[in-house]
């Protein structure tokens, strides 16, 4: 179906002021929440997290905005503060910090595989499949941590639909965060869906960094602690790593205009798929919002440069997050790319064909020297019950061995690396069934 948010109405910036009660909504049944309602509802958060703090970017570094739109955009600016409470306080207090954290990494997982599968570049889409692949490994470290301290089976919480068991193992994903920079694409070339996919994932990315760093803390457990310390860092070279992507040369309105487009493209597809009513009128109301802040980004664009927003975002939306189970696209590539590695420039090589003196040897060994916290992760949980916690399907997960093999650097072991024979002693016992 077509929509060009360009001809449609939406909601005038004036009327958007919302009583306190319906900022703060009643949070969803975190028992009975579909765990996509639950992805969107994580996704959404990033997304406006990233147009507020946008649109502060704007106010301090451009001094070319004129009075009277520096006033527009700081109104907007708090109606997206407004929106990052109502959508993230749609997160019951009992949903705990590990629940919430398999949400982020689910996210993680099926929102990259959803957005490689609808990538017109093909770089850009390498990039994302390099990055889905530590995203999944995240998601296995941490459902071992959901285990030990919440004693719940992470499906609960996945509802079986992501896989669980070992990526590229986290220990190498420590790069020099030089190297992880990669290639913009051109602005003028660009697709629209280009442009939104890359922008929709960098928040989402941002919003799993801010989200560790500030409550990894609130568990008292020191590996545990780590844990998230590590992962969180890797979140950052994530955030650096997407970011990149993005064209530098953009002028700041049409990057407004991008963050206004890439909020109503989000919202369209969240509201088209949303099976809980209450929260499906949320979508439905925020994206005649953003359709109001997209009519403004759009008079600007044209009255700073002389250019017809179209020119930009082309006029039809894009399907940026939907949201399905990707087992059998998440499986090939892991198959297929568990052994890719950044090669130093901004292309991918493999493991074997990198150098003696690769950059991100030297960041591995003096971060994992004290040995890496999701290494430690996986043998607490072997010392406990004699194997890990996983989930997918039993031909998937007999290969954990093999994809170990296959996706572990040789070069710049942790100390306390799990090895091969430690995945195969693991194998021989029966999966833990809750
Ligand atoms: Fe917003
Ligand atoms: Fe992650
Ligand atoms: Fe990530
Ligand atoms: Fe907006």
């Amino acid at each position: 179906m077509t929509f060009n948010a360009l001809k449609e109405k939406g909601m005038p910036l004036d009327k958007q002021l919302r009583t306190w009660h319906d900022i703060v909504k009643r949070p969803f049944n975190k028992y009975d929440v579909d765990c996509y309602t639950r992805t969107r509802q994580i996704l959404m958060n990033g997304i406006e997290v990233e147009a507020w703090n946008f649109k502060h970017a704007l106010a301090r570094l451009c001094p070319m905005i004129e009075e009277d739109d520096k006033k527009v955009i700081a109104q907007s600016r708090r109606i997206e503060d407004m929106h990052q409470t109502t959508v993230n306080w749609l997160t019951p207090a009992c949903q705990t910090v590990l629940e919430t954290t398999l949400g982020y990494e689910q996210v993680a997982v099926d929102l990259t595989s959803w957005l490689a599968q609808n990538e017109p570049d093909e770089y850009v889409k390498e990039t994302f499949d390099f990055g889905l692949l530590e995203d999944f490994d995240h998601l296995y470290r941490y459902s071992q941590w959901a285990y030990m301290i919440d004693g719940i089976n992470p499906n609960e919480i996945l509802q079986n639909q992501t896989d669980v068991v070992i990526g590229r193992p986290t220990q190498n994903h420590h790069n020099c965060n030089a190297i992880r920079l990669r290639k913009p694409y051109d602005k003028a070339t660009a697709a629209p869906q280009t442009k939104v996919n890359i922008l929709t994932l960098v928040a989402g990315e941002q919003q799993t960094h801010n989200f560790y760093a500030e409550h990894g803390m609130m568990y008292a457990n020191d590996d545990l602690r780590r844990t998230y310390g590590e992962i969180c860092d890797v979140e950052e070279e994530h955030v650096s790593m997407y970011e990149s992507l993005i064209d530098p040369t953009e002028s700041p309105f049409e990057k407004l205009l991008l963050h206004e487009f890439t909020e109503v493209c989000t919202y369209y597809n969240c509201y088209e798929d949303e099976v809980d009513p209450k929260i499906k009128q949320v979508w439905e109301e925020f994206l005649a919002m953003e359709i109001g802040h997209l009519h403004i980004a759009s008079e600007m664009i044209k009255k700073y440069e002389n250019r017809e927003p179209e020119e930009i975002i082309g006029t039809n939306i894009v399907r940026p997050c939907h949201f399905e189970s990707q087992k059998p696209y998440v499986i090939n590539i892991l198959e297929n790319e568990v052994q890719k590695r950044l090669d130093g420039g901004v292309g991918y090589t493999d493991i074997e064909d990198l150098e003696d003196d690769w950059v991100s040897y030297g960041v591995q060994e003096v971060v994992n020297g004290d040995g890496s916290p999701t290494e430690q992760t996986i043998r607490l949980i072997k010392t406990s019950i004699e194997r890990d916690i996983v989930s997918g399907d039993k031909k998937l997960i007999k290969k954990q061995p093999e994809l170990l093999d296959k996706g572990l650097e040789d070069e710049a072991q942790a100390p306390n690396t799990v090895t091969y024979e430690d995945y195969l002693e693991m194998t021989e016992v029966d999966v833990y069934e809750f």
